[in-house]
């Protein structure tokens, strides 16, 4: 399956829903993950990120490898999002800045 990682914290972009053809991201206040079970693994959702936080499983950077379990469990306690949305404000400012995962909220 394909995974949401830590860039997506405090980004939240949204493109990436949009082009699922599984309806397989839940939302959380800050982040998104993608459902593993339904994941289909037709990789269109990981160049339309523009923070590049979504990676196949098995690509996943060596620091990342904890966001498997992560997405997992957060998929099954966050709603389903189907539609994009307006980022946050300061989305920008947050792209690319290390060490994020302190700042997930559930
Ligand atoms: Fe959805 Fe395809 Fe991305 Fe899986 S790889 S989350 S099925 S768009
Ligand atoms: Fe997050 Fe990228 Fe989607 S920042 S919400 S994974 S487009």
């Amino acid at each position: 399956a394909f995974v949401v990682t830590e860039n997506c914290i405090k980004c939240k972009y949204t493109d990436c829903v949009e082009v699922c053809p599984v309806d397989c991201f839940y939302e959380g206040p800050n982040f998104l993950v993608i459902h593993p079970d339904e994941c289909i693994d037709c990789a269109l959702c990981e160049p339309e990120c523009p923070a590049e936080a979504i990676f196949e499983e098995d690509d996943l950077p060596a620091d990342q490898k904890q966001f498997i379990e992560l997405n997992a469990e957060l998929a099954e306690e966050w709603p389903n999002i189907t539609e994009q949305k307006d980022p946050p404000a300061d989305a920008k400012d947050w792209d690319g800045k290390p060490d994020k995962l302190q700042y997930l909220e559930r």
